[in-house]
């Protein structure tokens, strides 16, 4: 898509991801357990330092304005008992949220695809799963877009989604990407 990036964040990015942040409070907030996601320079600091080597978190860039945030973590970064780590070696975690004035465009849709394919290729993903507060619906409908299906695991209100890749592991290939991750 025209102008749509996705690129890591660093420090230098911490003043516009707050401002985005708290201009998107309400819908971020009411879309998980009422947290929200780092929102002062010390929560943002010791985040950037936490992310892990297969820990993806690239901000969605539009034009060179950060617009929002994708998500795609392997399994043992995520909350996960040790059961279900040692049973999806291959098994990545995502989120991901949009800037309101931003949504209806499919720009998330199009980052998620991106890195999960990004992912696919340089990590040997086979699975993807993820989870959506009910009366979420614009969220199902981005996992539904990307191929996922519900699962038994749903907890509460939180709707357990899953996408298996067909293909196995060995079949994926491992070619690199060379380059930024980029979702145009
Ligand atoms: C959930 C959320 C990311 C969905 O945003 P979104 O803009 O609807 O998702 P996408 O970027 O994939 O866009 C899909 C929309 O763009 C439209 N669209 C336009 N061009 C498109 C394209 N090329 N590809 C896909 N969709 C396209 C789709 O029809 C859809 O619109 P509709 O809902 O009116 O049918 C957003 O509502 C949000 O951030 N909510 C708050 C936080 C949140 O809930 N996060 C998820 C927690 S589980």
């Amino acid at each position: 898509m025209p102008g749509l990036e996705l690129r890591e964040l660093d420090i230098d990015d911490a003043d516009q991801w707050i401002a985005l942040v708290l201009r998107n409070r309400d819908p971020l907030t009411a879309s998980n357990d009422g947290s929200l996601p780092p929102s002062t320079m010390a929560e943002v600091r010791q985040w950037l330092s936490s992310i892990g080597e297969r820990d993806f978190q690239p901000g969605i860039w539009l034009d060179g304005e950060l617009i929002g945030h994708v998500m795609v973590s392997h399994i043992s970064h995520a909350r996960a008992s040790e059961q279900s780590k040692a049973e999806m070696p291959g098994s990545f975690g995502v989120g991901y949220w949009l800037d309101s004035v931003h949504t209806g465009r499919g720009y998330v849709t199009e980052a998620c695809r991106t890195l999960m394919d990004y992912v696919r290729r340089e990590f040997g993903a086979t699975q993807f799963v993820s989870a959506v507060k009910e009366g979420n619906p614009k969220s199902a409908a981005v996992l539904e877009r990307l191929g996922f299906e519900v699962t038994q695991n749903s907890n509460g209100e939180m709707i357990g989604y899953r996408l298996v890749d067909p293909r196995s592991e060995t079949a994926l290939g491992r070619t690199p990407v060379d380059g930024p991750i980029s979702a145009t």
